[in-house]
């Protein structure tokens, strides 16, 4: 089985989780994407969706699904995202697609965190995944280095400007051993946005794509 059928199996699992007359919070990346097909069938019995990049905006808007301004919404029931790495408690690294400013902004108002992957993201320890940070760009140079004190090895991904006019380190290296405590050591460096340890808000629920079919997890 390929790895897009697995991301595709897990999540159309997630469509499970939508309750009638809900607001979602939609992710981003090549998983989300299915999740965001398979939104067609019950287009009907969802109210609207509050999205976390411009990427999934738009195809939400294809879908002729209402896309919802997270100022006018003060709760929802559940998020749907993929993620980068996720270890056994939950804790996840995103932000390989750059949009993790706004995915952790979504997740933290969403009640419920369902996050959907193929088995190749699952590890025991986060890290293998090059660690993205988002940085305002003049504290690029000054950021890297504080990371490099911190053990990693950024690396600038010079393609890439977010969706909020920022860049992009993305940090080799790194054995991640305490998610809660890196994640809250980098957000204090001055000029970082956002990094994209996801602990302190992490996956309520799981979703593996398997050879076997979905295995999903709770926390
Ligand atoms: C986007 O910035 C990321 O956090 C994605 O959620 C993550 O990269 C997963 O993407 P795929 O589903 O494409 O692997």
């Amino acid at each position: 089985m390929s790895q897009n059928t697995k991301k595709q199996n897990a999540a159309r699992e997630a469509l499970k989780y939508v309750e009638d007359n809900a607001v979602l919070g939609v992710g981003t990346g090549s998983t989300v994407n299915y999740f965001i097909a398979g939104l067609q069938e019950i287009r009907d019995r969802i109210r609207g969706a509050v999205s976390s990049s411009r990427a999934s905006t738009e195809k939400l808007m294809q879908m002729g699904i209402p896309v919802l301004d997270l100022n006018e919404v003060d709760h929802f029931d559940i998020y749907v995202d993929g993620a980068d790495e996720v270890n056994p408690a939950l804790e996840m690294i995103k932000g390989g697609g750059a949009a993790l400013t706004r995915e952790k902004i979504v997740a933290a108002v969403a009640k419920k965190f369902v996050c959907i992957v193929d088995d190749s993201k699952t590890v025991d320890v986060l890290g293998r995944f090059p660690l993205p940070v988002e940085v305002i760009p003049m504290a690029r140079e000054y950021v890297a280095r504080e990371l490099r004190k911190l053990g990693g090895n950024p690396v600038w991904r010079q393609d890439c400007v977010t969706d909020n006019g920022n860049q992009i380190l993305d940090v080799h290296d790194l054995r991640i051993t305490n998610p809660g405590e890196l994640e809250q050591a980098i957000n204090a460096i001055p000029g970082v946005v956002t990094v994209g340890i996801f602990s302190r808000r992490g996956a309520d629920v799981l979703i593996v794509g398997t050879e076997d079919g979905v295995r999903v997890s709770e926390k």
